[in-house]
């Protein structure tokens, strides 16, 4: 409707982007890394952004942060909550408001179920608070954790005690998360029971759903890629809120992350033991064998080294990596599992790996450092999962020319082509079982014993776009639409 596009600087509001996770302050998952690099990229299109996330302890360690003169009060549970309010800067130049409140954030824990639903519901009312020093603004959610902040807001507008609207809008990450809490949970944080309720959209009658309802009053709905926004309309990937979705598919847009290319550069990470680029990505091989090294692998540099770097969560799919370790390792191929979640999966993946010394590596940890070395010195990255919203680790595995290997659903569709007849940028396989994921390698395993082909493969890896500038340029339309369209709506007295 009101597509534009360009460098247009001082024509948005202030945009408040929520988030449980801002790298490098906190970071559990790729939702940190993508709160810490997207608003940078838009800051530097002239966006105004500011970001909004909880105080946890130990961040202060991290960035300078000053105490403004700010106290939020949140009523929760017939209490009321207080909440003061740090400022810091990304190294982006991108100002972080850190809101702070010792009683549930006072632990350096960024997740702490069972306790998650009160800290975030808190978290997410005096988010709302906050962006009403800001009028009219946009304000951007991610995930369960900061939806119920747009709900306030919508609240407060139809009281009519507000002024002009803030445009709402909320990007899910993940539909496996969705705060979901039983009825009594309304009145305790202020709503009417039927106001939170919502019946006809719910798989679990009876509960409240704040994912759901955030979805339902915002003015837009992001999801990290395009594939991501078709699947969730479909009963297979909708986790329940399908029938929501495509109610609301004309103000659903998937638009896929994007990686800082400055920070992940092979040609510059201090952490690599050489640096290499597209051009010349020969050094890769010190990489390699410096990782074999550092891993205990045995420094062979034929052996395809094969490169993990995950949650371990079933959402992943490693379960069916680990059902055919034996015949990778019968045809050579090199494992290095890095990653934390699921014990069991870690313990699974342990007990393999002590059968094959020299040849498979397990650290349960979470370790963005060596993350990058493996990247680096891994000849392809193994992402199986049975959904992905986006994915960032196929984007960093080509950013450093380690080829991905990935099932063909959600963001990693969008982001890997298959290699054939010189165009491509790695490996995909469509059936969710190891002997689909077997298939696929053995296909990596024909283009390795090729080097030179091999080398034309890790070229155009490397050359794909995995920037945020494309995507960044979406979110600007995205930006500009919410505003003049709320802008519209308020002048003309409709919702
Ligand atoms: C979640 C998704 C992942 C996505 C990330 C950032 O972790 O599982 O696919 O890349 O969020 O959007």
């Amino acid at each position: 409707m009101f597509a534009t596009s360009g460098r247009r600087e001082g024509a948005l509001p202030p945009v408040l982007y929520l988030s449980a996770e801002v790298a490098p302050l906190s970071k559990v998952g790729g939702l940190g890394d993508v709160a810490g690099s997207l608003p940078a990229a838009l800051a530097a299109l002239g966006v105004p952004m500011l970001i909004v996330t909880p105080w946890y302890s130990g961040v202060e360690e991290r960035v300078p942060l000053l105490r403004l003169p700010i106290e939020l009060s949140v009523p929760l549970d017939g209490r009321v909550e207080r909440f003061t309010v740090g400022r810091a800067w990304l190294p982006s130049g991108v100002p972080v408001f850190a809101l702070a409140n010792d009683r549930l954030f006072g632990g350096p824990e960024i997740y702490d179920e069972p306790r998650d639903r009160e800290r975030f519901f808190a978290f997410s009312r005096a988010a709302a608070e906050f962006a009403r020093l800001f009028p009219p603004s946009i304000v951007h959610a991610n995930d369960w954790h900061t939806a119920l902040a747009l709900v306030w807001l919508h609240r407060w507008f139809d009281d009519r005690r507000d002024g002009p609207r803030h445009a709402l809008i909320l990007t899910l990450h993940n539909l496996a998360h969705q705060g979901i809490t039983d009825i009594s949970y309304a009145r305790r944080l202020g709503f009417e029971a039927e106001e939170l309720l919502f019946e006809e959209w719910q798989r679990y009658p009876g509960t409240i759903n704040v994912l759901a309802r955030g979805i339902h009053v915002a003015d837009a709905i992001t999801t990290v890629s395009s594939t991501y926004a078709k699947e969730i309309q479909t009963p297979e990937f909708g986790e329940g809120l399908d029938g929501l979705l495509r109610y609301r598919r004309e103000a659903l847009w998937g638009i896929r992350n994007g990686i800082d290319v400055v920070l992940y550069d092979p040609a510059t990470d201090p952490v690599l033991p050489a640096r290499y680029d597209a051009d010349h990505p020969e050094e890769k091989i010190v990489c390699k064998r410096a990782l074999q090294a550092e891993l205990g692998l045995v420094e062979d540099p034929c052996a395809l080294l094969a490169g993990v770097v995950s949650r371990l969560d079933r959402q992943k799919g490693l379960d069916l990596l680990l059902e055919i370790v034996d015949e990778l390792i019968a045809r050579g191929v090199q494992l290095a599992v890095l990653g934390t979640g699921d014990p069991a999966l870690g313990r699974a993946f342990q007990a393999v790996a002590e059968r094959y010394p020299g040849q498979m590596s397990v650290r349960l940890a979470f370790d963005p450092v060596l993350a990058r070395r493996i990247y680096a010195g891994a000849d392809v990255v193994l992402l199986p999962s049975r959904f992905e919203p986006c994915g960032l680790g196929q984007l960093l595995g080509l950013r450093y020319g380690a080829i991905p290997v990935v099932r063909r659903t959600g963001g990693l569709a969008d982001t890997v082509q298959e290699w054939t007849g010189g165009r491509g940028n790695g490996f995909l396989f469509d059936s969710p079982t190891p002997s689909a994921l077997l298939e696929v390698l053995e296909r990596a395993l024909a283009v390795w014993r090729r080097p030179d082909e091999w080398r034309l493969l890790v070229q155009a890896a490397m050359r794909s776009d995995v920037s945020w500038e494309r995507p960044a340029q979406q979110y600007l339309e995205l930006y500009r639409n919410v505003a003049l369209a709320r802008l519209f709506m308020f002048a003309f007295g409709q919702r």
